[in-house]
């Protein structure tokens, strides 16, 4: 694990991009795992801006993204994959037939689960995976206790979850109680993980996670057993790390 501190959010995101940037130079059909929620907000907008400014190019590059909720159309303004194109997608020059999010509307969600991890396969594995990090230590939405080998699937959402979510519709009965997520299995495939956090609300889980014990009731600990996981971290995620971490992920001394 390579764990980078930056002073702030701002340049963790921007640090995050240039890391992104130079796995994309150097294979540009890499496929990218990718992540909703405000902690790779601002990876996504500096990408936009070395599209914009340095001409990165996105044309070849095939995405991959952690999670969607059941029930949700794509046009909904709470679905992620409405998220993905107005934070995202809409902004860079991606090939749309090389974007996958899962389907919150399929028929069938196990058969769409099992074709979501074999066209994984298919696209030659992810290259790199975008992760953010719960206050409780889940990644997508594998949540304390979820199996650290699991694979895509549908999971029901916790009630803590869907009250915290309650807020973005207008009754609660619209309040998704399923999602679909990639697995801890699934996301441990990859071949890096780009884990981001920020704020002092995730410091006991960054903890937990990068030195505390491997345990599924926190399930982003995991990343300990990957051979090149990258953790960026403004100094309020780090704030509760002991040991001595390094502000450059081109060092490649892994831990
Ligand atoms: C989103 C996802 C979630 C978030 C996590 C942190 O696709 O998989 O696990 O990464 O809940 O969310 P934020 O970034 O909003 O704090």
């Amino acid at each position: 694990m390579l764990v980078i501190v930056k002073e702030n959010y701002d340049a963790m995101s921007k640090e995050a991009a240039r890391l992104v940037a130079d796995r994309l130079r150097k294979k540009p059909n890499m496929v990218l795992g990718l992540a909703t929620g405000s902690t790779p907000l601002g990876l996504y907008k500096e990408l936009i801006r070395m599209q914009r400014d340095e001409g990165l190019d996105f044309s070849k590059v095939t995405t991959f993204n952690l999670d969607e909720y059941v029930g949700l159309p794509p046009s909904h303004d709470q679905s992620y994959h409405y998220f993905m194109h107005e934070n995202l997608f809409k902004e860079i020059n991606l090939d749309v037939r090389h974007i996958h999010v899962p389907q919150g509307m399929s028929k069938d969600v196990d058969v769409f689960c099992e074709w979501y991890e074999k066209r994984i396969v298919e696209c030659g594995g992810i290259d790199l995976q975008v992760l953010g990090i719960g206050g409780n230590g889940h990644i997508a939405f594998n949540e304390p206790g979820s199996s650290l080998g699991s694979r895509t699937r549908i999971k029901t959402l916790t009630g803590t979850t869907r009250m915290d979510n309650a807020r973005f519709f207008k009754t609660g009965e619209e309040v998704p109680r399923y999602a679909i997520t990639m697995g801890v299995g699934t996301i441990m495939d990859a071949k890096e993980l780009l884990l981001l956090a920020n704020k002092t609300g995730k410091a006991d889980a960054v903890k937990a996670a990068v030195e505390g014990p491997l345990t599924a009731m926190c399930p982003a600990s995991i990343i300990q057993m990957h051979a090149k996981a990258f953790v960026f971290v403004d100094r309020d995620a780090a704030s509760k790390l002991t040991g001595n971490y390094n502000d450059s992920w081109e060092s490649k001394i892994f831990q």
